[in-house]
């Protein structure tokens, strides 16, 4: 006879089948920020949230931001906390473990207790890397792929001057291996900023250019996190959301770069799509801009741009309807259209707003040359974000991909 024990062991077992039977035998993860702050002006207010993780902070961010004179707002607010400020700014494009073994000596020298980022993607990534290098043994390449960090590192908090990267509220950062000249991107919960700090007027000053490829990175984010393999109810209901916003605001924040309501608008789509993204990953279309970007040396919200409407396309074959369900939120019409008909008319909007920002939209554009295809191609099938994409990829059909982006 069998014991208790046995009896439940089967229960759970039989449970676990109906589960998956209808559907329900997968669990999720959802990592975000413990707390984000929204809203034009509200840096202004970091030092009160600050108060709690200690006396002095490490404001990690690039000269630029320094410049542009960015920091005062912040630095006045954690002063009337009574909070001291070291100011590490050394901070380039692309940042490489050097850069962040500086600033991990920097911060241990000034005993620091918590880390700000300040700036864009580069500065919110090495904010992220060197607070959990603080808390871990060098080499930083022993930490590159996924959940291999050990230790927490300092609080963080991620202030953010561009709508785009979305970093303020991901669980990863991406270094570059000097010694290899290679991209590492590392991903931990532990990367995961306590506060993010998303102020649309830290954006106001961004050249057309920069809001555009920033904006169009958005879309792809928050596209491919729609599509994902790994795509999930909480996912999908922020992309919907999100890609209304970068519709109907994109345009006007490049066209008008004062209008601080369009900002603002972009800014919430950022955050929805880095919330979207972080947690149910990429797609094609990274995994192919990426080479595009190392390869050509150009941003990589543009290479994002180029290679979009292909990686659409070519997508389209399995996540039609996907896509065409995304026409209310693109504003494309479909009414009398069959499904695969709606997919293209949504990626036909798509196409238009890019052509509306005046980014490049063929490799041809950028000086291009089909010779590297090969190359790029086989990078891409190695490059991490392709394993979310909704339809498998082999070697000629990227290739195709790139082709028909030619
Ligand atoms: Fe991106």
């Amino acid at each position: 006879m069998q014991n208790n024990n046995e009896i439940n062991k089967l229960k759970e077992m039989v449970y676990d089948q109906v589960l998956d039977e209808v559907g329900l035998g997968h669990f999720y993860r959802f990592i975000m920020p413990e707390e984000v702050l929204v809203g034009p002006g509200c840096a202004r207010k970091v030092g009160k949230e600050a108060a709690e993780l200690g006396k002095t902070a490490l404001l990690v961010t690039d000269r630029g931001i320094i410049d542009l004179h960015l920091h005062n707002s912040i630095i006045r607010s954690l002063e009337k906390e009574d909070i001291e400020i070291k100011i590490f700014d050394q901070v380039q494009s692309d940042p490489d473990d050097k850069i962040i073994k500086n600033g991990v000596k920097f911060a241990e020298e000034n005993n620091v207790n918590f880390i700000i980022g300040l700036g864009g993607g580069s500065s919110l990534d090495a904010a992220k890397a060197i607070s959990f290098m603080i808390n871990n043994p060098l080499p930083i390449s022993q930490y590159e792929g996924s959940n291999k960090i050990k230790n927490k590192g300092l609080p963080l908090i991620a202030i953010t001057t561009t709508a785009g990267t979305g970093s303020e509220v991901s669980a990863s950062t991406v270094v570059t291996d000097s010694s290899k000249n290679k991209k590492m991107v590392i991903s931990s919960k532990y990367l995961v900023p306590q506060i993010a700090v998303i102020d649309a007027k830290l954006t106001v000053g961004l050249p057309a250019s920069i809001t555009a490829a920033t904006g169009i990175d958005v879309l792809v984010h928050v596209l491919e996190a729609y599509l994902s393999k790994d795509s999930m109810t909480i996912s999908r209901a922020l992309a919907d959301h999100s890609i209304k916003y970068v519709m109907e605001n994109l345009a006007q924040a490049v066209g008008n770069g004062n209008d601080i309501e369009a900002r603002h608008r972009m800014c919430i789509a950022s955050l929805m799509a880095g919330m979207a993204f972080s947690n149910v990953g990429l797609g094609a279309c990274h995994a192919t801009a990426h080479q595009l970007g190392t390869t050509y040396k150009i941003p990589h919200g543009v290479a994002n741009a180029i290679m979009l409407p292909s990686v659409l396309r070519f997508n389209k074959m399995v996540s039609k309807k996907e896509i065409a369900e995304l026409a209310h939120v693109v504003g494309a019409r479909t009414e009398g259209l069959t499904t695969r008909e709606a997919a293209e008319a949504v990626i036909n909007e798509i196409e238009l707003l890019i052509s509306e920002l005046n980014l490049p939209q063929t490799i041809r554009e950028i000086g291009g040359k089909k010779e590297n295809f090969k190359s790029m191609a086989e990078d891409a099938l190695n490059d991490p974000t392709l394993s979310t994409n909704p339809r498998q990829a082999n070697l000629e059909e990227i290739i195709t991909i790139y082709e028909n982006a030619f």
